[in-house]
């Protein structure tokens, strides 16, 4: 967990942090490593990497993996997302991944998009879930 005010941290400065978590994956399976890290409202920094299993559909994603770690330490109030991935575009977090972030995030918090070349894309949870699921349903 990374400790820092939130005004102060640019999107770049989330990005290194997911960047550094990526090389933390354990993905023998795809190759594809992934890093992710959650940004909370007071300025902690909770960041994951994905982690594959042999049974392929137990694997878990790097963004899922930050945020549940964020939950589990008792952050709530979440900003802004940052993934990484070696990709020839910005990389998109799969439509799991989106729906976690849309229960937890709300549509308003930010998802920062990047690859290891350095280019970035920012969308919102709600451009890239315009209509999800949410406890409304139940
Ligand atoms: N993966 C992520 O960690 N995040 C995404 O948003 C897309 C996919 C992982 C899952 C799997 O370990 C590997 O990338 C290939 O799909």
């Amino acid at each position: 967990m990374v400790d820092q005010t939130s005004k102060t941290r640019t999107a770049a400065d989330l990005v290194a942090l997911a960047r550094t978590a990526r090389e933390r994956a354990h993905a023998p399976y795809s190759g594809f490593k992934v890093g992710a890290a959650v940004e909370c409202r007071d300025g902690r920094v909770f960041t994951g990497c994905n982690v594959e299993n042999s049974s392929y559909g137990l694997s878990l994603c790097a963004e899922r993996v930050a945020i549940f770690k964020a939950i589990s330490e008792g952050a709530r109030d979440f900003a802004r997302i940052a993934v990484i991935a070696d990709a020839h575009l910005p990389v998109r977090p799969c439509g799991a991944c989106r729906q976690v972030m849309s229960d937890l995030f709300g549509g308003e918090a930010e998802v920062v998009m990047a690859n290891l070349r350095g280019e970035l894309e920012t969308k919102s949870v709600g451009e890239l879930l315009p209509a999800p699921f949410d406890r409304s349903f139940l």
